[in-house]
């Protein structure tokens, strides 16, 4: 099938990738020239495993073609994928601004039978509003239909999680554009789910909701052992194996960060207020999660108070690891804390180096300990779980490693003189 896909962001780069893996056609359109030149050429500007390589593949077998020009690639195209970022403003409501000029553009280019299909999370009652605007800027009902089809792919794994969904839904009317999404995606062999525009639109941030609130429930629970001396690892995997919970996102930890989970929290808690309904596990959820870093910090303090004048090193800047993305990065968020009391930080990433206030970057993982007092790790990186404890010991002048991911076994690295801190950890 030949597909559009607008917007060359997370979501859209992943989308036409794969899209072209299945031996679609794909033109991914892109506003920012620049990005499109690059993309041209090979170069993927994000930092995301088996992206680029995908891109470079499907550039050469001339399955997928980046350019700038809407009305040729629609043209060209049965299917569109609308993949715009939809930011989430400061009161919780949703800057739609990208989607409704792409809108704009798209009604002037249609001229025979379109399936338009929603990638961004956008508010519930939005795809009604697309498909009224289409009419009203003049397309007429016949030549589209919209059809809503969320992507949930984790930043990290984006191209398995696409390759192998969990189940894919479709929220729309009428059998011909479902029949086409459904038949673009057969290759996969996932489950689908069919219902309402609102249905998939809602889908989107409940999953979303969930995954978060699971994550500030083991944290609340993680408080709770930490202070009876009960190892929250064990709970989580006790609590875990009931197939009602399931193991997944048990995670104690910093908290969440990225650009889904606070964004869509926010989203989903301002759509509910907007009907008088008071999202309390919502704000709950919010709470717990905001407050994660402070909580660390002041166990920190507890366990080390006197640490001015103290070389501390951060392992981690990204949100999680396996991407580049700083967006809501909780080690971000605790770097910044310390530095605004006056520490002097030393920080380590594989991909991400930025400039911050009161920060030494390092480019050498072992250099970043060099004479440090305290190792704390922010982010779970592979590269941090597999160091090498004895060099470290050796690096260090102090012994404090504060795992803040839970993500180091405490008796791995107590054989070289480290002391352990984490969060509900014997
Ligand atoms: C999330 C959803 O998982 C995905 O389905 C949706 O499409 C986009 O939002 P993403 O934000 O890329 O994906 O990452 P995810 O793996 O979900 O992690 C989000 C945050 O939760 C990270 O900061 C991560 O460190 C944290 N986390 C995750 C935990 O603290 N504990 C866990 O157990 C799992």
């Amino acid at each position: 099938m030949n597909v559009c896909v607008i917007g060359a962001g997370y979501v859209g780069l992943t989308t036409s990738a794969v899209l072209a893996d299945l031996g679609n056609y794909v033109y991914c359109v892109e506003k920012d020239e620049q990005k499109v030149e690059t993309l041209k050429n090979g170069h993927c500007p994000i930092f995301e495993p088996q992206l680029e390589p995908l891109i470079k593949t499907h550039l050469k077998n001339d399955r997928l073609y980046f350019t700038s020009n809407l009305a040729k690639a629609i043209n060209d195209s049965s299917i569109i994928f609308i993949a715009v970022g939809t930011p989430t403003l400061s009161d919780g409501s949703t800057n739609l601004s990208f989607l409704e000029s792409v809108i704009e553009e798209l009604s002037s280019c249609i001229h025979s039978y379109k399936v338009i299909t929603t990638k961004s999370t956008v508010p519930i009652g939005t795809n009604q509003k697309i498909i009224d605007e289409l009419i009203s800027l003049g397309v007429p009902s016949h030549l589209f239909d919209v059809v809503s089809n969320p992507e949930f792919l984790r930043e990290g794994s984006a191209i398995q999680d696409m390759l192998q969904p969990d189940r894919i839904v479709i929220g729309g009317k009428g059998n011909e554009p479902i029949h086409s999404i459904k038949q673009l995606y057969e290759p996969l062999k996932a489950p689908y789910l069919v219902t309402s525009l609102e249905g998939a639109e809602m889908i989107k941030y409940a999953s979303n909701a969930f995954l978060a609130t699971k994550i500030s429930f083991i944290n609340e629970m993680s408080k709770i052992c930490d202070s009876y001396n009960i190892d929250i690892e064990k709970v989580a995997e006790g609590i875990g194996m009931d197939p009602r919970i399931g193991p997944h996102f048990l995670g104690a930890g910093l908290g969440y960060g990225g650009s889904c989970f606070p964004k869509d929290l926010k989203a989903l808690t301002y759509l509910a207020k907007q009907k008088q309904i008071i999202p309390y596990l919502l704000e709950a959820t919010k709470t717990i999660n905001d407050q994660q870093v402070e909580f660390f910090i002041e166990k920190l303090m507890k366990t080390e108070p006197d640490l001015i004048d103290k070389k501390i090193t951060i392992w981690g800047l990204s949100f999680k690891p396996n991407t580049d993305d700083i967006r809501e990065s909780q080690s971000i968020k605790m770097i910044k804390l310390l530095s605004a009391k006056g520490y002097h930080l030393h920080v380590h990433d594989p991909v991400v180096n930025i400039p911050l206030s009161n920060t030494t970057f390092y480019e050498s993982l072992y250099d970043s300990i060099e004479q440090s007092d305290v190792l704390i790790i922010a982010t779970d990186w592979e590269l941090y779980k597999q160091a090498d404890w004895s060099l470290v010991s050796k690096k260090m002048k102090g012994n404090l490693l504060f795992d803040c991911r839970n993500c180091i076994l405490p008796e791995t690295i107590s054989h070289f003189g480290l002391h352990y801190l984490g969060v509900g950890r014997l």
